[in-house]
């Protein structure tokens, strides 16, 4: 069931953290849906605008909507990651996503606050949710590259004056973290006196964490020993999520783990079946891999077990509110 992301915050608000997966093709889409399954946790898919550019976003869209049918005890929300103004107002269109990420956080203040209000207000218009961005987080995604030197930590009164101005419904909070594998160089670490003081300036005010994954050490030896070339990549402690979720963390955005269970996967198949071109084979370790790493992320938000608890939740609701 595609559920608002509005609800999936309420329910979860202090509780636990929702992960939030980027997915790209079929094998993510199904090793996401078994491993969220298995784990009895809600989940949000997140399409990224590269994503949505890989082969056709409507095939990801109708795989989506179809996986819905067929797993159709998950509870879940679509949500575009990293949009800009244009890939938001196309997404509210379509009338498929639950919630749309407006990032304008390389633009001044002023100008995300106006980039952002127009996303808000044609959004709402539809019963759709936004998560907008303040602050800059280090590291490298498809279209952007931000170096640490120009990443910037959220100031809480910020925070503050950009949710009132904005009615944004949820915001992404630069806390240290960064995206991609090599987070952490030097004295970086997770600001948790941060979001400490944004919960305190917004309470019960559902905040987002970026570049939340935990670079797996195994995983990187893994695939350096099958040929790869991952040097000092290095991730946020997962031991740390629970403590952002009781901070009101309910969102955390994990990608550049599933793909480094698909580097490893494939880099180890093909070292050891040379001869070996089939690729349903490495598929179906991947999907199995995948979803075992996502029982294990859920565990670490707290999100394992809470979906009986939402559905009755759910039921118990009568409308949606945005
Ligand atoms: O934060 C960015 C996500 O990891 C998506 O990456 O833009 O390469 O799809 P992408
Ligand atoms: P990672 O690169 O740490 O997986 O972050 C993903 C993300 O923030 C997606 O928006
Ligand atoms: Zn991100």
């Amino acid at each position: 069931m595609i559920v608002s992301t509005k609800e999936l915050f309420a329910h979860a608000y202090g509780r636990y953290a929702v992960g939030a997966y980027n997915i790209n093709n079929l094998e993510q889409l199904m090793g996401l849906f078994r491993g969220n399954l298995d784990s009895q946790a809600p989940f949000i898919i997140q399409i990224s605008k590269g994503a949505r550019e890989y082969t056709d976003k409507r095939l990801l869209e109708a795989m989506i909507k179809e996986a819905d049918r067929i797993f159709s005890d998950a509870i879940f929300a679509v949500h575009l990651d990293h949009g800009d103004e244009a890939s938001c107002l196309d997404c509210i269109k379509s009338g498929f996503y639950s919630s749309v990420m407006i990032d304008a956080s390389d633009q001044e203040f002023k100008n995300n606050v106006a980039i952002t209000s127009r996303v808000v207000k044609a959004a709402h218009k539809k019963g759709i949710a936004v998560e907008a961005e303040l602050g800059r987080l280090g590291g490298v995604e498809e279209h952007i590259s931000v170096k640490e030197s120009d990443s910037r930590l959220t100031d809480p009164n910020d925070a503050k004056k950009f949710v009132a101005l904005t009615g944004c419904d949820s915001l992404a909070c630069a806390i240290g973290t960064s995206h991609g594998a090599y987070k952490f160089n030097g004295s970086q670490s997770l600001h948790f006196e941060v979001i400490t003081e944004i919960q305190k300036i917004l309470p019960g005010y559902p905040l987002v964490m970026h570049g939340s994954s935990s670079v797996p050490a195994e995983e990187v030896s893994r695939i350096n020993a099958a040929g790869g070339e991952l040097v000092g990549a290095k991730g946020v402690d997962e031991k740390q999520f629970k403590q952002a979720a009781k901070l009101g963390v309910t969102k955390i955005n994990i990608d550049t783990d599933g793909r480094l269970v698909w580097t490893r996967v494939h880099r180890e198949y093909f070292k050891n079946y040379p001869k070996e071109f089939d690729l349903r084979k490495p598929g179906k370790i991947f999907m199995t891999e995948y979803a075992k790493y996502i029982v294990h992320k859920n565990s670490m938000l707290g999100s394992a077990g809470w979906l009986k608890s939402l559905k009755q939740y759910l039921g118990k609701r009568k409308t949606k509110t945005i």
